[in-house]
């Protein structure tokens, strides 16, 4: 499997009154060709960010955005804003934004929102467009007749297979979903989650599934990659990260996820979230971590480890001879 996109030292750091926050600070992934890459971690550690940065939505207080997005073998960090616009952003990626669902335009019929981006970005006319979105409302799951209905008159899981439609009505490659399913039941979460699943099949399609969410990620990834403090701290394949999490964090994300089992006790993670601000000097989790020892003071590279996981913990230096 070919990698689609290959992201190499990204950095997204924005100013606030109190500093710079280092939200993407030297995050390098590759997302295979029609592979899940479930982008997990705590509340705050740079995942939406990491998510903007990719697609290039970015707020207006940026203090640092660099490094390099390698799409399909081409640097689309090098391209200007006009030119990413029109050959990026939703038309290669897209993506359904956190939250997605509750910036539905209320006065907007749903069909017209979800036919928006082929009249804005592709200059089709509205009448094909409509077309388009009505096929796409269906591919979601939502019967034709809604498009002619306010976002008020759907249901929470209705407005966020809609949201799904739009980024998909492009047909893009990668679609970045982040949080697609936080906001709603466990029974929505579920049939979103499967009608996920059947469209990437049927269209072909790359995603990068952001989620805090260990379980919920654990149902569609290949891959799965850690984001601690800004960093990405482990990248393993899916049928071993699940089974067997290396880095002390994952391990830490994977023992609070509950189970049926009674004989297991719930763990939670002692400490907070450092400062993305002023983020600890070497290992950013070490203040946490059971495992401390005196090299942690220095910042770990990322090791390899068992030909394809990647960890950026000091443990598996020490294994590997660093
Ligand atoms: N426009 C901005 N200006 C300043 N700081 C920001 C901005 N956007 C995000 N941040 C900060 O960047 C850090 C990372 O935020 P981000 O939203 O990327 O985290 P997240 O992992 O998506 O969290 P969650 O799971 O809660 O969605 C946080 O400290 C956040 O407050
Ligand atoms: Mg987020």
């Amino acid at each position: 499997m070919g990698s689609i996109l290959d992201v190499r030292g990204l950095y997204l750091h924005f100013n606030t009154r109190s500093g710079v926050v280092k939200a993407v600070d030297g995050v390098s992934i590759t997302v295979g060709r029609g592979e899940t890459l479930a982008l997990i971690g705590e509340s705050g550690c740079g995942k939406s960010s990491l998510a903007r940065a990719l697609i290039r939505l970015l707020p207006r207080n940026i203090h640092a955005f660099k490094g390099q997005v390698i799409l399909d073998g081409e640097d689309v960090m090098t391209y200007d804003e006009r030119r990413f616009r029109e050959e990026v952003r939703w038309l290669k990626i897209s993506m359904v934004m956190q939250a997605a669902q509750s910036s539905l335009n209320p006065v907007i019929k749903v069909g017209d929102q979800v036919a928006e981006p082929l009249t804005v970005k592709k200059g089709m006319d509205k009448r094909a467009a409509m077309d388009e979105a009505v096929k796409a409302l269906t591919l979601v799951g939502i019967p034709q007749e809604f498009a002619e209905r306010y976002p008020f008159e759907l249901s929470g899981g209705m407005r966020q297979r809609a949201v799904i439609a739009m980024a998909l009505i492009t047909r893009p490659q990668i679609v970045i979903l982040d949080e697609p399913t936080s906001a709603l039941d466990v029974l929505t979460q579920t049939s979103i989650m499967n009608m996920l699943k059947e469209i990437k099949g049927r269209m072909g399609l790359t995603y990068i599934f952001i989620t805090h969410d260990v379980a919920t990620s654990s149902e569609l990834a290949d891959k799965v990659a850690v984001m601690y403090a800004g960093q990405v701290v482990e990248v393993s394949p899916a049928d071993k990260f699940y089974p067997n999490p290396l880095h002390p964090y994952s391990a830490k994300l994977m023992a609070t996820v509950p189970t049926l089992r009674a004989d297991k006790k719930l763990e939670f993670i002692p400490g907070t979230t450092p400062s993305l601000i002023d983020p600890p000097k070497g290992c950013r989790f070490a203040e946490r971590c059971h495992f401390k020892m005196d090299i942690c003071v220095e910042e770990p590279p990322t090791f390899n480890v068992d030909g394809d996981r990647l960890v950026k913990c000091w443990i598996y230096g020490r294994e590997h001879g660093a």
